[in-house]
């Protein structure tokens, strides 16, 4: 049966949530599961924005039925090829055989590499726009957020942001679709972080792009193709994105992640983050790469000014995970932070100079002096180190 939501004048929400879904993307867990939002705008010519995920296409379809009650479909705009937003399209296609597509020309070229399908759709670019009646859609080019064929969409006459990718989260929904009807930033926030700095994450400048070009409008509302949508107090979802997309610390302190194989190196990080505490550094966290997500690693690593990685030597490299952890941020293009590294090894430790090579790749890093080198355990003189190492990354933060 239908579940679908008026969410601004003749604007209908027609998402559905997919709870069973273990990895979004094969590749993200997603314990609170998924949500995929679309948009049919009923005016003169009625509009879909965005398709949806295969998972929910049932729920999807039958929605689309009960808001459009019997008219057809003219457009379908598709902002992002993304299958989670693209799988109805053959079935739309079928079922509203005038439907006319609109979207950049490299998303037609991508209809045709994922469905075999030649459309003769409606190509727009940056500045073009398409009148529905009393609604006229404006076109932005948003490329590589998060993909390359991506458009965003403001309709001049509600306000309504259609942002793809942007301002999403993961996580099903519950009923509620606004942000300012759910406890956002104690429920929200760490999802949505963790849905941006790994979707979109390597592609600030992109990001960046797109939120200066939406200066030109006076938008109300932002409708996400994933989490909530935005009604109230905008401001509080732009900046975070604004310090996302530059790179900027949330978080003035002190994450340590240490990748650790009987423990010694773990002491050295619970040691270190103990003398920081007792030098009045709130917030400090400790990780475990080896049994943390590599996904909420990174967001974590975005939201701390201050990183340190404890690494046992492992094969004659840093420790497996601890390296998968530093290549993915190295992918996403992490820059500005301030490094401590402490090294582990019982006859050759070399993790510290493999971890400081790859740092060192990256832009506007800081590593900070000593790296503590361990020999096995904690000894008198690694306790030092560490001592000294507290001192500067308090040095550093303050
Ligand atoms: Fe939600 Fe990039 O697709």
């Amino acid at each position: 049966m239908y579940n679908v939501r008026n969410v601004a004048e003749d604007i209908w929400w027609l998402g559905a949530s997919d709870r069973r879904l273990e990895l979004f993307e094969n590749a993200y867990p997603v314990p609170e599961g998924m949500s995929y939002n679309n948009y049919l705008i009923m005016d003169e010519k009625t509009c879909l924005m965005d398709g949806i995920d295969d998972a929910v296409t049932r729920q999807f379809m039958e929605n689309l039925e009960q808001v459009l009650k019997g008219r057809s479909l003219d457009y379908m705009v598709v902002q992002h090829m993304e299958p989670d937003h693209c799988s109805a399209i053959p079935e739309l296609l079928l079922k509203y055989p005038d439907m006319k597509i609109v979207a950049s020309q490299k998303a037609i070229q991508m209809i045709d590499q994922f469905y075999h399908l030649k459309v003769d759709g409606i190509v727009v670019k940056e500045k073009d726009t398409l009148c529905l009646g009393k609604h006229t859609l404006n076109f932005i080019g948003a490329p590589m957020v998060h993909w390359p064929e991506v458009i965003m969409t403001v309709d001049s006459c509600t306000g309504a942001f259609f942002s793809a990718d942007a301002f999403g989260s993961f996580g099903a929904l519950g009923g509620n679709l606004f942000a300012d009807e759910v406890d956002w930033e104690k429920d929200v926030l760490d999802e949505a972080r963790r849905y941006y700095v790994n979707i979109v994450g390597k592609y600030g400048n992109m990001v960046t792009a797109v939120l200066n070009k939406t200066a030109a409008f006076d938008i109300k509302m932002l409708l996400p193709l994933h989490g909530y949508i935005w009604r109230q107090d905008l401001g509080n979802i732009l900046d975070l994105y604004k310090k996302w997309a530059t790179f900027t610390p949330e978080r003035n302190s002190v994450a340590i992640f240490y990748g650790s194989v009987y423990g010694n190196t773990a002491n050295a990080a619970d040691v270190l983050a103990g003398k920081l505490a007792e030098r009045g550094i709130r917030n400090v966290k400790v990780l475990d790469v080896s049994k943390t997500h590599v996904s909420v690693l990174l967001s974590e690593a975005f939201r701390y000014s201050t990183l340190v990685f404890a690494s046992a030597t492992y094969n004659g490299e840093i420790f497996d995970n601890m390296y998968n952890f530093l290549v993915d941020i190295k992918n996403h293009n992490l820059a500005g932070r301030t490094v401590g590294i402490i090294e582990n090894g019982t006859w050759a430790p070399v993790s510290g100079r493999k971890i400081a090579e790859i740092v060192s790749g990256l832009k506007n890093m800081t590593i900070l002096e000593p790296t503590v080198s361990i020999t096995s355990s904690l000894n008198e003189v690694s306790m030092d180190q560490l001592e000294t190492l507290a001192a500067a990354l308090g040095e550093a933060l303050h």
